[in-house]
């Protein structure tokens, strides 16, 4: 068992009716306030109107960045870090899903910097600083509401790169299941297949040494499984919506961790695609994830699989560890595929074998992702090609 440290100081406001507290709470760090969002759905579901009435009652002064888009855009941190500079912001305000929020962790990060913000990508210039951050979170899925990471997609380059920094993290996050009534099932079925995937990237380890965070990855991947199609049939029940806005917070927020290091392996995987195709995060996730599981299946592995599928699955225990493992990976197929109707191969979402190659150059651009099994541009490669 390895050491670790564990410090995620974000205050978090859980349920209805928080955003009493959210002047209060954005007081605590100045009078000007960035507002930032997406492409309006916060105004839709009357949520603007509402953030504003608490901003005036705290005589705070709004400045907005709206039109954040889904695979966050260096364009849009660029403009914010502009803004704050220009304005003398003192905090941010990201109300959205992990889109918003990770452009908003880079903007108060651009804004303490004289160089481009993309140089954190490109050059990996230091983070070492940024303005305070508040989140309103929309949409269970990415988990930046509560961690250090965010991802930013630069078209021009075709690059999707994250980075981590304890500067990241927001200082307080609302989280109000009521306000994710709206989520479709399609942008629900991806957060979930995201969350899903957060912990599937810790728990498929083969070091054994940490059962109780096991237990509770292996509690958390149930939750997804039983709550996320009840939220798509029933998009106002409070229960599920609840459960999947928990479980999005700590999937990701390091706990699971527990010290170990593992790399992370479908994520590079499904960065390539989304910089190279734009398309949704949960999705990629969804194509890859059962095809790498079914890659890295052998006899060093099979019994991680094993505990999956008996725990999280209810698959018969007393069958033989390979066929679990083999009934195991069919279950996470038929989850993604036919119970949230996500769509199944690369062809159906017009992703092309011509860039195979280049895609798994880059995901690996290290040499190899060193994750749950060593994997090289060829093992990549035939990931993807499982995947057609
Ligand atoms: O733009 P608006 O109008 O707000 O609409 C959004 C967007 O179209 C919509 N939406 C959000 N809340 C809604 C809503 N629609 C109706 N009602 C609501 N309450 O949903 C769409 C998708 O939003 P987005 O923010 O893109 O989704 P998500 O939260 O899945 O974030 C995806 C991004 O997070 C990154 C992904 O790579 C991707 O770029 N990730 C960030 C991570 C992190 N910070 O640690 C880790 C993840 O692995 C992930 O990579
Ligand atoms: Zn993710």
């Amino acid at each position: 068992m390895n050491n670790f440290v564990y410090d995620v100081p974000v205050k978090v406001y859980f349920g209805e009716n928080q955003l009493s507290n959210l002047g209060k709470e954005l007081s605590k760090y100045g009078k000007k306030v960035l507002l930032t969002y997406g492409g309006g759905s916060i105004k839709k579901i009357g949520l603007y109107d509402k953030i504003v009435g608490e901003l005036e009652k705290f005589g705070l002064e709004l400045f907005e960045l709206s039109g954040i888009e889904p695979n966050p855009r260096i364009e849009s941190v660029r403009e914010g870090a502009k803004i704050c500079k220009e304005q003398n912001i003192d905090v941010l305000l990201a109300v959205g899903g992990g889109s918003t929020i990770d452009a908003t962790k880079y903007i108060a990060a651009g804004a303490c910097v004289d160089f481009d913000p993309w140089d954190f990508f490109s050059k990996w210039a230091p983070i070492e600083k940024a303005l305070p951050i508040v989140t309103i979170l929309t949409l269970s899925a990415a988990g930046s509401e509560m961690d250090s990471g965010g991802v930013i997609s630069n078209l021009e380059t075709q690059d999707k790169i994250g980075r981590l920094s304890p500067h990241l993290l927001p200082k307080v996050s609302f989280l109000d299941p009521t306000v994710t009534y709206t989520v479709s099932p399609y942008q629900t079925a991806c957060g979930s297949v995201d969350m899903m995937s957060h912990i599937m990237e810790v728990y498929f380890n083969m070091e054994k040494d940490f059962y109780m965070l096991d237990c509770f990855m292996e509690g958390m991947m149930k939750t997804i499984i039983k709550y996320t199609p009840i939220a798509m049939k029933e998009p106002e029940n409070y229960e599920a919506r609840a459960n999947l806005m928990w479980t999005s917070s700590w999937a990701i927020n390091g706990f699971v961790n527990g010290g170990k290091n593992q790399e992370w392996s479908c994520h590079p995987m499904e960065h390539e695609l989304s910089a190279k195709y734009d398309i949704t995060h949960g999705l990629g996730l969804a194509l890859l994830t059962p095809r790498w599981l079914e890659y890295c299946l052998d006899e060093t592995t099979v019994s991680k699989y094993y505990q999956f599928g008996v725990n999280v699955f209810d698959i018969d225990k007393n069958l033989g560890q390979m066929e679990v493992a083999k009934e195991s990976i069919k279950k996470l197929s038929e989850f993604f595929f036919d119970t949230l109707g996500l769509d199944s191969t690369f062809t159906k979402v017009g992703i092309k074998p011509e860039d195979f190659q280049i895609m798994a150059q880059k995901a690996c651009s290290n040499g190899t992702i060193n994750g749950f099994k060593t994997l090289s541009k060829d093992d990549i490669i035939k990931i993807f090609e499982m995947c057609l």
